[in-house]
């Protein structure tokens, strides 16, 4: 007996439950697949004589499960099955068989091993009891404030906000952020080409998330008021400052535009500040911008050392409750270790030094991308912790990653990272950080010698 498509009497109430099941059945039984457009809302509440609410609710519940794919103007699509565990990184280090440039990590050397041994060795010795006793994050973590603000304002973020919040780094920040400025079945906008973990993490959360177009200064301010005048979106999700895969700097001029049309939309701000400090001469955060409207995020993951797990959100004063809320049932609180560690670095200069010290070696590491690559076209941001390779003329996006990959050297190719089906972009995303700086120019010369070759005819769809 087939599933699909129903006929009214297979259907039971509450309707639109009983829609979505049917059609979550269909998806698994394989009658529905990858990519299989839904009718639309209006079709099917009259074959099955339902009203188009019952219809719209039903996929909205489908949109919610993950299983289909709302995407605006266009309309419901059968999404992928697969497991969710593709990254664009290697999933597995393997160390020495391979140069890894797929992950985003800034240097790590013996210097950052022996500074997390010293810091946690005298920390041993005067631990504060709350930083191991209190279950209240107030307590806990409540003495951090001032210190928290020097290091914000060392990314360019004077706050007095009282929204501060510690967190355990970004992508915890970034999920509170998208809890507290949507519902499921909002619409989420970000950059075509944009953060990996926001496509998945929409999805769990229930949101709808649509890519738009970027210029060399990042989104489009058209692409923007075209999306907003068609249909109400939550919230602009942004990385400004170098850290987008495109590695694009936004211009102060670019951020004013986009915030005057958030305003005029009356959209929420998202902003990923993942790297702070790194860049020295840093154009304002959005966020002293908008206030009002603006979640701002940034840790010490990227800038300082992985290991130091520990970042901060600011969220505009009418979100302040909402997101504390959110942080409590997700996180409960920030590690109350992490932060005293963190703070304490950030009080007595290590943090400082560290910072330095990490701007230093990624200058020198663009320097090689750039000594190297020489005439090839490639974008790159400052003290950026990768670059982002155009796929070169005579290849093909797929088969430049997979062939780089066949001589030994890792890359993320430019589709993990697209937002939507449509974005046209194609490259790929290579870190400098992960790796010593002989396998990086090893890496580097691979990616040259290969960039400048013809493929094979075999390998130009690979
Ligand atoms: C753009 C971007 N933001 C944030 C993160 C994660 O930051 P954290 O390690 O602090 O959670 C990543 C991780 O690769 C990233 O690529």
């Amino acid at each position: 007996m087939t599933i699909w498509p129903p006929k009214p009497e297979d259907l039971h109430r509450p309707a639109y439950r009983s829609l979505a099941d049917v059609i979550t059945r269909a998806i698994k039984a394989g009658e529905l697949n990858e990519g299989d457009r839904l009718p639309t809302h209006r079709d099917l509440a009259f074959k099955l004589n339902l009203s188009v609410q019952t219809v719209s609710r039903s996929y909205d519940e489908l949109v919610r499960r993950g299983v289909v794919l709302g995407e605006v103007g266009r309309g419901t699509f059968v999404r992928s099955q697969r497991s969710d565990t593709q990254t664009p990184f290697l999933p597995e280090s393997q160390y020495g068989a391979i140069v890894d440039c797929s992950m985003l990590k800034p240097v790590f050397e013996a210097l950052h091993l022996d500074a997390m041994r010293d810091g946690l060795a005298k920390m041993s010795l005067d631990l504060p009891a709350s930083a191991a006793s209190s279950f209240r994050p107030s307590r806990a973590l409540g003495t951090y404030g001032n210190t928290s603000r020097k290091w914000l304002a060392r990314c360019g973020l004077e706050t007095s906000s009282e929204g501060l919040i510690l967190t355990n780094g970004n992508t915890s920040a970034m999920t509170i952020a998208l809890m507290t400025t949507a519902s499921p079945g909002d619409l989420i906008v970000t950059e075509g080409i944009g953060h990996h973990a926001l496509k998945p993490l929409c999805r769990y959360l229930g949101l709808r998330l649509a890519g738009l177009g970027v210029d060399a200064d990042g989104v489009i301010p058209e692409a923007f008021t075209r999306i907003c005048q068609k249909t109400k979106v939550s919230a602009l999700y942004l990385m400004p400052a170098g850290l987008n895969p495109k590695a694009y700097t936004m211009s102060r001029e670019r951020r004013i535009e986009l915030v005057n049309l958030a305003r005029r939309f009356d959209v929420s701000i998202i902003e990923n500040d993942a790297w702070g400090p790194l860049q020295p001469n840093r154009t304002a955060p959005i966020a002293t911008l908008a206030p009002e409207r603006t979640f701002y995020f940034t840790s010490l993951t990227k800038c300082i050392m992985p290991g130091l797990r520990f970042g901060y959100l600011v969220v505009p004063e009418a979100y302040e409750s909402a997101a504390e809320n959110r942080h409590l049932v997700t996180n409960w609180m920030a590690t109350s270790l992490m932060s005293e560690l963190a703070c304490r670095w950030i009080e007595d200069g290590t943090a400082e030094d560290l910072l330095q010290w990490q701007m230093t070696a990624l200058g020198e590491r663009n320097q090689l991308a750039a000594d190297i690559l020489s005439d090839i076209p490639f974008n790159a941001s400052e003290n950026g912790l990768h670059i982002w390779l155009p796929t070169p003329e005579t290849w093909s996006e797929e088969a430049f990653v997979a062939h780089t990959r066949l001589n030994g050297v890792a890359i993320a190719s430019g589709s993990s990272f697209k937002m939507s089906d449509d974005v046209k972009d194609s490259g790929a995303r290579i870190c400098l950080g992960a790796e010593s700086i002989e396998s990086l120019k090893q890496g580097l010369m691979v990616i040259s010698r290969l960039a400048r070759s013809n493929p094979e005819p075999a390998l130009q769809t690979f």
